[in-house]
């Protein structure tokens, strides 16, 4: 595998595009992460495990959350033990987590892909999203009590959040709440431990680790609503996943929430529709989507993701400046543009 060619080089590129030295250290540390990553399930003690847990890393994707425990690393003194293998862990949780989603969701498609599910069955894709979240807790282990206890927080975080998604909101609970409760557990956890591991690996100043882990948080959240308006608009041609796969699903995102609460005849219509269940007919997934184009949701649902951007933007002025800086800063401007610029070309 070359540089060019791994996982996550398109982002990196696209982040660190003034700092070429920093831009190919990084990509050399993603190539050590990606041949760890891979070894992983290569390694399992049963060529059905190898087979079934290698699948989704072996089809791609963006490799956000090792490029965030890199960026964290930076911030002390990258070169430290443990960095790279902080970088695997938070990808296993990652990709964990997709087997056991594409459970819950029904998708059939990922990382341009059958999904596990739609392969080997549920069953089999529980079972395989298990394993990978124990082969992360073996690896946490080896670096120590304090890597152990941010892979279980986060993995725990992130279960709960898609718990809450499965369940719905309270008795009373807003929505809209409810969908950002979601949002910092199922994706955001992971992003702020990614931050807060990579620094703590390499031993950068406490304070530092908390702006960071921040910073994630109110990204993690922004590239959910990201995640959720591409699923509505975006082809899987593009995203590598089934378009309107949420709205089939039955799990109200951010975006379709805005759209049902607009007080419109047309918002009564999607009320009406989302009330029926799960959109399985692609019919009413295609009248739904209209109906979501046609209302002020879109453009609301862009306003409270910049607004998270906001955050994550401040979040990042006590760390001293310097590539690392940069590309975090990057990567919200990445976030911003990521649904305009994946309609027009591809992500
Ligand atoms: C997908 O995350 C799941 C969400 C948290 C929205 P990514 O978009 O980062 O997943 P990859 O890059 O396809 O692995
Ligand atoms: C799930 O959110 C986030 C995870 C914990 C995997 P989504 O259901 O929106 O993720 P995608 O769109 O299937 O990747
Ligand atoms: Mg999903
Ligand atoms: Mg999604």
């Amino acid at each position: 595998m070359t540089v060019t060619t791994l996982p996550g080089s398109e982002l990196l590129a696209h982040m660190a595009a003034h700092d070429p030295s920093f831009r190919d250290r990084t990509a050399e540390s993603l190539l050590a992460v990606e041949k760890r990553l891979l070894g992983c399930a290569a390694d399992a003690p049963d060529p059905r495990v190898a087979e079934l847990a290698g699948h989704i890393a072996a089809a791609g994707g963006k490799r956000l959350r090792p490029l965030l425990v890199l960026l964290g690393a930076e911030f002390g003194e990258p070169w430290r033990d443990g960095v790279v293998e902080a970088a695997v862990i938070a990808e296993l949780v990652h990709i964990s987590s997709l087997y056991h989603d594409d459970v819950m969701d029904g998708a059939e498609l990922r990382h341009g892909v059958a999904s596990a599910n739609a392969v080997w069955g549920a069953r089999l894709a529980v079972a395989g999203g298990n394993w990978l979240l124990a082969r992360a807790a073996r690896l946490a282990a080896e670096l120590g009590q304090d890597m152990v206890r941010f892979q279980a927080d986060a993995a725990s975080e992130l279960v709960v959040g898609q718990l809450r998604e499965m369940t719905g909101p309270v008795e009373g609970e807003d929505p809209v709440d409810h969908f950002f409760h979601v949002a910092s557990g199922k994706t955001a956890a992971l992003l702020a431990m990614a931050l807060g591991a990579g620094a703590l690996r390499a031993g950068a100043p406490a304070a530092y680790g908390r702006a960071l882990a921040e910073y994630g948080r109110q990204l993690g959240i922004a590239f959910q609503i990201s995640d959720d308006l591409l699923d509505l608009v975006a082809p899987a041609s593009s995203t590598g996943k089934e378009q309107g796969a949420d709205l089939a699903a039955g799990a109200p995102s951010l975006p379709v929430l805005l759209a049902a609460a607009d007080r419109r005849p047309a918002g009564a219509e999607l009320r009406e529709l989302l009330a029926a269940g799960p959109l399985e007919d692609p019919d009413d997934r295609r009248r739904a989507l209209r109906l979501f184009e046609d209302s002020p949701a879109p453009a609301a649902a862009e306003a409270h993701l910049v607004q998270r951007l906001d955050l994550a933007r401040a979040a990042l002025d006590v760390l001293p400046p310097g590539p690392a800086h940069r590309s975090l800063h990057a990567l919200c401007d990445y976030v911003d543009s990521r649904v305009a610029r994946t309609v027009d070309a591809g992500d």
